[in-house]
């Protein structure tokens, strides 16, 4: 069965308020583009073209004025609401009838990627037929997110949510590759202490039957924190970096889907002109100069 992919774009973005209190943390700029763009270009670039998008009910108005149906590069969108940030484990619940039993990829709506390589290690992820690959990058604070624990072969022992002792310095990043049983095992998820479903407890399940694979990213690639004030601004300034530096640009939904071949040169050409002079318009124009 084709993977679909799940893009979650919900919770309350607390901790920029109040930056975020009007708006969602997965709209806010990241230099040219909306955040969201991003994450959704790693699934495209995984090959995706199904995707259920889960926002907050208040959000999910101003998601499908910026995404549409995905029609315009040749994906299609579900909408799917999530009442309450109730935990990432809830996501396979909530689109158990979208996935109808196919395997997955989800990436949440705040992570950003940058490598070379990428689209190769996407696809080997993808052709991973049953279990779930999740990525391990080094970061300087582990303590922040979820931690992979390895044993002396290099074989995933543990993954803990926000250790205060981290069992090393491989952060999970936000995307996953889970088999057609991810909704059954996320039902059989309770919730934290804080309340919510978590992730890590449903990639325990795989770990445990021993189908869970750890991909390492390393040094080439970029894994963007947006998390902070701080880090948004970083985020922004190494894609502007990078973009102007090599006249290309990272995270392009409608470079991708031109490059898949899923629009065609028409296609493009009527995007490039809704873009018009902006920045993001002038870029599409020079892609299809190409
Ligand atoms: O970014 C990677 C990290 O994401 C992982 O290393 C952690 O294991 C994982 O738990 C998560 O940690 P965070 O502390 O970043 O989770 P946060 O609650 O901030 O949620 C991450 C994104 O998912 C955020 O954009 C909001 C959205 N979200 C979150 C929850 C809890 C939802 O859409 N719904 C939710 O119920």
């Amino acid at each position: 069965m084709k993977r679909k992919g799940i893009l979650l774009a919900g919770g309350t973005g607390s901790r920029l308020w109040p930056i975020t209190l009007g708006t969602s943390k997965q709209l806010l700029p990241i230099y040219d583009k909306p955040m969201v763009y991003y994450p959704l270009s790693v699934l495209m670039l995984a090959g995706i073209r199904e995707i259920a998008i889960i926002t907050t009910p208040d959000d999910q108005p101003q998601f499908q004025r910026l995404l549409g149906d995905g029609g315009q590069w040749g994906v299609s969108f579900t909408w799917v609401i999530q009442e309450r940030p109730e935990g990432l484990a809830q996501a396979y619940l909530l689109t158990r009838d979208f996935l109808d039993g196919a395997p997955s990829a989800m990436v949440l709506g705040d992570n950003i990627f940058f490598g070379h390589g990428l689209p190769e290690v996407l696809t080997r992820a993808d052709a991973q037929a049953s279990g779930g690959t999740v990525f391990g990058y080094h970061v300087a604070d582990p303590e922040r997110y979820g931690v992979a624990a390895f044993d002396a072969d290099g074989r995933v022992t543990m993954i803990v949510e926000k250790p205060k002792v981290p069992p090393s310095s491989f952060a999970i990043t936000g995307l996953y590759f889970l088999d057609g049983r991810a909704p059954d095992l996320a039902a059989k998820v309770r919730p934290s202490e804080r309340g919510e479903l978590e992730i890590v407890d449903l990639l325990e399940a795989y770990r445990a039957e021993g189908s869970l694979q750890v991909e390492r990213m390393g040094r080439g690639f970029a894994w963007l924190d947006t998390g902070t004030p701080g880090s948004l601004l970083d985020a922004g300034n190494f894609v502007r970096t990078l973009q102007d530096r090599q006249g290309m640009q990272v995270g392009s939904p409608d470079e991708i889907a031109f490059r898949q071949g899923w629009i065609d040169r028409d296609g493009l050409a009527a995007r490039t002109r809704v873009f018009g002079k902006s920045s993001y318009g002038t870029q599409l124009a020079s892609v299809l100069r190409e």
